[in-house]
């Protein structure tokens, strides 16, 4: 685990003026295109009945660790730190469990079905690259209480809705599968754990590592000499008990009838222990290395495992700054009106003009100095629509001079009817 204070990279000489390795200051044209993002995703998970919630951006430690010891997002890439007080605290590297523990200390648990949407920093020391940044946003629903397969058909057929809504549905393909039930995946960890046993010699240090810890997790590896000792190794779809058979049998059916196209990947696992059944990514090719847009799937023994009672979830997170890489979204363009007092009692009135038409939800500038053609040369810079001309003599006719920098056109009308001449 990461110690803040024990950063182990080297410090260059202007680390002081720079943002710290593999954050990003997300300026305004990307801040816009992940704010409609964000204005999309909210709008259809409340069609669907996902509430807001945020959870703070630390919690104690203790919360991740009991996600499991294996998972390299638990061991190797958290942000923790002991505080004035000497607790340790951890920057959450993901949203779904500190939305379970809020589930718990909130009482929500008598209230079920309970479902959520988030969006949030989360912060995991990766290495950073294209679309992998150290601290990154995600956007997150979880459903809490439904046992049932409809569930996990919502939640993906909502993420199917969202993603086609941005505009990407057909550059990114869903990858399902089902780590089945506790009883399917005890026999076949132990299939495992005797083949890759035989095979030891070969295998990856990680993965000699992860045999010893979570064996599972070795189908997900990407070590040249692991993925070939994968060829040969027991398929998971050999240790289904019924009941998990009938599970995921009944969701990739709704997904044939509703015409969400996937693909049944045996060897998708998650990075995150605490799935069961269902599991699912939506990955693209467009972002190199990076590729998975949104990821999720069913994680029941989640909130007993964090204290609550037995109470089932499933859910999904999609990281806010690769969807904003490549979504097809055209933000409007807002262009101002700008005002041009000509001398100082102008400059008192426009303060007046500039709150009127703001009120009305006109965009205003105001141009003080440099004569009329360098003002002008201004205004056509901040792709104004129109400069509003006032000096002494329109000050004394009650009149404003109006350029239509469009259409290369001047009008003069009554001060007073100013916004009705804009709202027309
Ligand atoms: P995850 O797959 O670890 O799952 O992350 C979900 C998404 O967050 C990824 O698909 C990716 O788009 C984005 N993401 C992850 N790491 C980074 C990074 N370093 N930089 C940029 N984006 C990143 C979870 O976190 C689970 N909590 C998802 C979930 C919700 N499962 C059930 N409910």
């Amino acid at each position: 685990m990461k110690t803040i204070h024990n950063s182990s990279e080297k410090e260059s000489p202007l680390s002081h003026l720079q943002q710290p390795r593999g954050t990003r200051d997300i300026l305004h044209k990307d801040k816009s295109r992940q704010n409609k993002i964000l204005e999309i995703a909210k709008s259809i998970t409340l069609t669907h009945g996902f509430q807001d919630i945020e959870t703070p951006i630390f919690e104690d430690t203790s919360l991740f660790y009991r996600l499991g010891e294996s998972s390299d997002i638990v061991t190797k890439e958290t942000y923790t730190f002991q505080d004035r007080g000497g607790h340790s605290l951890t920057l959450r590297p993901e949203g779904t469990a500190p939305v379970a523990r809020a589930l718990i200390s909130n009482g929500l648990t008598q209230n079920l079905p309970g479902k959520f949407f988030y969006c949030g920093p989360m912060f995991r020391y990766e290495r950073p690259q294209k679309g992998r940044y150290r601290q990154f946003t995600q956007i997150g629903v979880e459903l809490f209480g439904r046992d049932s397969y409809h569930a996990d058909i919502e939640v993906i057929q909502l993420a199917d809705t969202f993603l086609k809504d941005l505009g990407l549905r057909d550059s990114v393909s869903l990858e399902i599968n089902t780590l089945r039930d506790k009883e399917s995946r005890d026999a076949y960890r132990a299939a495992l754990v005797s083949y890759f046993n035989i095979h030891k010699n070969n295998l990856s240090e990680d993965s000699k590592r992860r045999l010893e810890k979570n064996p599972l997790r070795i189908l997900d590896s990407k070590d040249i000499k692991d993925r070939d000792l994968l060829k040969e190794a027991p398929l998971f779809s050999e240790y289904l008990t019924d009941a998990s058979k009938e599970f995921f049998n009944n969701i990739t059916k709704a997904l044939n009838i509703l015409g969400i196209q996937y693909n049944h990947n045996q060897q998708l696992v998650r990075g995150l222990d605490y799935y069961c059944h269902t599991a699912f990514e939506f990955v693209t090719t467009d972002l190199g290395a990076q590729g998975t847009l949104l990821a999720g799937g069913r994680y029941d023994g989640l909130v007993k495992n964090l204290g609550g009672p037995d109470i089932s979830g499933v859910g999904w997170a999609a990281g806010l700054d690769r969807l904003a890489l490549l979504a097809d979204i055209t933000l409007p363009e807002q262009r101002p009106i700008c005002l041009l007092p000509l001398c100082e009692k102008a400059e008192l009135e426009c303060y007046k003009i500039a709150t009127t038409l703001r009120a009305q939800g006109f965009y205003v500038e105001t141009i003080y100095t440099g004569n009329i053609g360098k003002r002008l040369k201004k205004a056509t810079k901040l792709n104004a629509s129109h400069a509003l001309l006032l000096g002494e003599n329109e000050l004394v006719s009650g009149q404003i001079q109006i350029k239509n920098l469009d259409a290369s056109t001047d009008v003069k009308i009554a001060l007073a009817d100013l916004t009705t001449y804009f709202k027309s």
